[in-house]
C-alpha cells in the first residue's frame, strides 16, 4: 500500500508528459491547416458565404479572416470556384444568382484589379461584357448554357448583394 502511494507522482509524471508530447505532436502536424470548417483546395482555404453582401462589404469580411475575395487566374482556378459553388446552391442553372469574385475597376475605369494584389492576366468574360463605367465590381454571372458558359463575369453594380467566396493561403 505504502508503494503504491509513493509510485503516484511518478505516474502523474508520466501521464502530464504524455499529454504534453501528444499535443506537440498534434500542434506540428497542424502547421499546414485551414481553419475549422473552411475547405482545403490545393495550397487554399475557401469559405463559403451564402448571406449575400456588397462587394466591399464582402471583401472585408474576406480581409478579417485574413484572405480574400478570390482571384481567378487561370481555366483550373475558375472551375475550382465553381464546382464549390455548386456543391452549396440548390439549383445551380438559376441565372444571375452568382458570385463575387475579387475583381474590380473601381479606381480607374477598364483597369481591372484584384483585391489580392494579383497581377490580371486571365479574363473570361460572358459576350458583351463588360458593358457599363458604372459597373465597377464582377461576379461570376452564371449565365450560359453548361458549366464553361457559367463561370463567365459580368461587371454588376457594387451595391448589388451576392454570395461569395473567401479565400486564404495555407498557413
Ligand atoms: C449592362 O449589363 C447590365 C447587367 O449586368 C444591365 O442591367 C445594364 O442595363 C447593361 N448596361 C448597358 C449600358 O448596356
Amino acid at each position: 500500500m505504502a508503494s503504491m502511494i509513493q509510485k503516484i507522482p511518478l505516474m502523474v509524471l508520466l501521464l502530464t508528459g504524455f499529454i504534453w508530447l501528444s499535443e506537440g505532436e498534434a500542434c506540428t502536424k497542424c502547421t499546414k491547416c485551414c481553419p475549422q470548417y473552411w475547405m482545403r483546395v490545393g495550397e487554399y482555404c475557401y469559405q463559403y458565404f451564402g448571406n449575400k453582401m456588397k462587394f466591399h462589404d464582402a471583401e472585408n469580411i474576406c480581409n478579417r479572416f485574413g484572405g480574400n475575395l478570390p482571384s481567378i487566374r487561370n481555366e483550373e482556378e475558375s472551375n475550382t470556384i465553381y464546382q464549390l459553388w455548386k456543391g452549396f446552391v440548390d439549383d445551380s442553372t438559376i441565372v444571375f444568382s452568382a458570385y463575387w469574385i475579387g475583381l474590380r475597376d473601381t479606381i480607374q475605369v477598364n483597369k481591372y484589379e484584384w483585391t489580392d494584389g494579383t497581377p490580371v492576366h486571365y479574363y473570361n468574360w460572358y459576350p458583351a461584357e463588360p458593358n457599363s463605367s458604372d459597373e465597377d465590381c464582377v461576379e461570376v454571372v452564371n449565365a450560359g448554357y453548361n458549366d464553361d458558359e457559367r463561370q463567365q463575369w459580368n461587371d454588376a453594380l457594387c451595391d448589388q448583394v451576392r454570395s461569395f467566396f473567401c479565400r486564404k493561403p495555407l498557413n
